[in-house]
């Protein structure tokens, strides 16, 4: 039987497939307190288990600005000021940003040129950001509400789980 991924089946598998990181994060983070450690192994399981990215990871807050931490894919920019490009965006706004298409997002930092929509979600803990996670694809309008509902789950579990160990939760 010939399947579209349109309507409710996009949306189920997309769920599905979101559940099934939820569970497999927290097995990852299960019993470990080392914040990098944590951020590492999220990033290579989002960036192997979601289809079609070329990049995943984090920045980190640091002194006004985001600074290059854990991630898979290639090489990329180190430090981004507040404000700038879609992470410096979603930083200053305290939101997620999704953005279908980096060619229409003005001052969006070109790091891989092959990258061609982008979705970025902030890790907030009691009000401050931390960071961001930042997912590149080379598919233009890869990411849906789906996809941006289903990241923030996941760094939500991952700020829960570092400020139970607030001592490994310093960068
Ligand atoms: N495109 C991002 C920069 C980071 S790289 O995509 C890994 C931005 O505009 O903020």
């Amino acid at each position: 039987m010939q399947e579209t991924l349109t309507g409710e089946s996009r949306l189920s598998r997309g769920r599905q497939l979101y559940d099934d990181l939820v569970t497999q994060l927290a097995s990852l983070l299960e019993g470990e307190s080392d914040f990098v450690a944590n951020a590492a192994n999220m990033a290579a399981l989002v960036y192997h288990g979601l289809p079609a990215l070329n990049w995943a990871g984090f920045y980190f807050a640091r002194g006004g600005e985001l600074v290059l931490g854990p991630f898979q894919g290639k090489p990329a920019c180190v430090r981004i000021a507040r404000g700038q490009g879609v992470c410096g965006t979603a930083a200053a706004r305290g939101e997620s940003v999704v953005v279908s298409d980096v060619h229409d997002f003005p001052g969006h930092i070109a790091c891989d040129p092959d990258s061609r929509s982008e979705l970025v979600v902030p890790l907030i803990s009691d009000g401050a950001v931390l960071g961001v996670l930042d997912l590149d694809s080379p598919v233009p309008d890869r990411f849906d509400g789906e996809d941006r509902a289903g990241c923030e789950r996941l760094v939500a579990i991952l700020v829960e789980h570092q400020r139970r160990y607030s001592a490994g939760f310093s960068l």
